[in-house]
């Protein structure tokens, strides 16, 4: 058994970026296990832009408590268990929050879910394309309704959400356009991942380029940013779109996110809906079938950031925000 656990607890509620000292490192003994609960070891950490939300404001989670462990979800290995549901080496997916080991428990299994063995996937793709990203792709396309030969938009085209939209929306025949923020980033989504198009939205032109690349119009927003990209978006809509909101990343760093103008959604009739991949919890295992199978046909292909160390986990949230990421970012702890 393990004595210690590393722990990252969250200190203070950052404005901006994460600053040294907002996550603050703890050495915690690892209590005996009781009758009832199993220790599992925290092998990958899922960083998502929703932490740093969860960090300063209730929304669909309480915001995180000061001096609680910064929740996260994470993929760990159960290495001692006194629970009849769990056996050493069981691997497990859920809230385990940024440390070294968490304990399992009845109480926690609703918010774990044992995570099976299967050939040629590795357990990363649990977190990122068969994980929440993939999911949340899956679920916020449903929403999307798309039709062959419709235009779809996705921002954060080249993140762990955007990049599985895109592939699912050329799987349904739409004429799909990335925007994301490097020229390296826009070249891997065209050319690897088969986008129509990506625009590069830190080019002073990239609004006639969206122009240009959409001549029909949009009829899908698959929205992950918001603010100016949003605007932008909306302002080339066709009539009776579809704005599906999974993100507003550019406001979660700022103390007033700002708002899209509404009038556009009146004027163009848009039907706007936002979602929470939570409330898809019932239909996970549906989607990650499909997921599955395109992966294994080579119709979905994805890409990973990994950062070695728990120690690194707040540069990694910055990260997020600075585009440093290309596909799914994950600690590996
Ligand atoms: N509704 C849900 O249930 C749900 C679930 C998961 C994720 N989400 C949302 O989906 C979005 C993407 O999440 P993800 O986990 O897949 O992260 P991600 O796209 O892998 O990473 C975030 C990316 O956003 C871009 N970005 C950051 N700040 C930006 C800004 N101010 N303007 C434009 N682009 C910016 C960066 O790429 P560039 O280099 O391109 O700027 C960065 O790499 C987020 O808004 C997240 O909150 C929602």
């Amino acid at each position: 058994m393990p004595t210690i656990n590393r722990q990252l607890r969250l200190q203070n509620r950052p404005k901006g970026l994460l600053a040294p000292g907002d996550l603050q490192p703890v050495e915690d003994p690892v209590a005996p296990l009781s009758d009832g609960q199993a220790l599992a070891r925290v092998k990958y950490l899922s960083i998502d832009p929703t932490m740093r939300v969860w960090m300063v404001a209730d929304t669909y989670l309480p915001a995180v408590p000061i001096g609680e462990v910064m929740r996260a979800f994470g993929f760990a290995e159960i290495i001692e268990s006194r629970h009849p549901d769990y056996q050493k080496g069981d691997r497990v997916m859920g809230l385990t929050g940024l440390q070294d080991y968490v304990i399992v428990d009845s109480l926690d299994k609703r918010s774990f879910q044992k995570v099976p063995k299967i050939p040629f996937v590795s357990d990363t793709a649990f977190l990122g394309v068969l994980g929440i990203n993939g999911l949340t792709a899956f679920f916020g396309m449903e929403i999307a309704q798309p039709k062959k030969g419709e235009t779809l938009v996705v921002s954060a085209a080249a993140g762990a959400t955007g990049s599985i939209v895109g592939q699912i929306g050329k799987i349904h025949g739409c004429r799909v356009i990335g925007i994301a923020g490097t020229d390296e980033k826009c070249a891997w989504i065209v050319k690897d991942l088969g986008f129509d198009a990506a625009i590069n939205y830190k080019h002073p032109d990239w609004k006639e380029k969206l122009a240009a690349a959409t001549p029909n119009g949009i009829d899908i927003d698959f929205e992950n940013v918001g603010g100016e990209i949003m605007q932008a978006v909306l302002g080339r809509m066709n009539l009776f779109g579809r704005v599906v909101v999974c993100g507003l990343i550019s406001g979660y760093t700022k103390e007033d996110p700002g708002m899209a103008s509404f009038a556009t959604v009146l004027v163009k009739r848009l039907r706007v809906q936002g979602f929470i991949i939570l409330d898809y919890a019932s239909r996970f295992m549906e989607a990650a079938k499909q997921l599955g199978q395109w992966k294994m046909f080579g119709k979905l292909k994805d890409r990973e950031t990994i950062v070695e160390g728990l120690e690194k986990a707040s540069d990694a949230i910055n990260m997020l925000f600075t585009g440093g990421n290309t596909g799914k970012l994950i600690v590996k702890v």
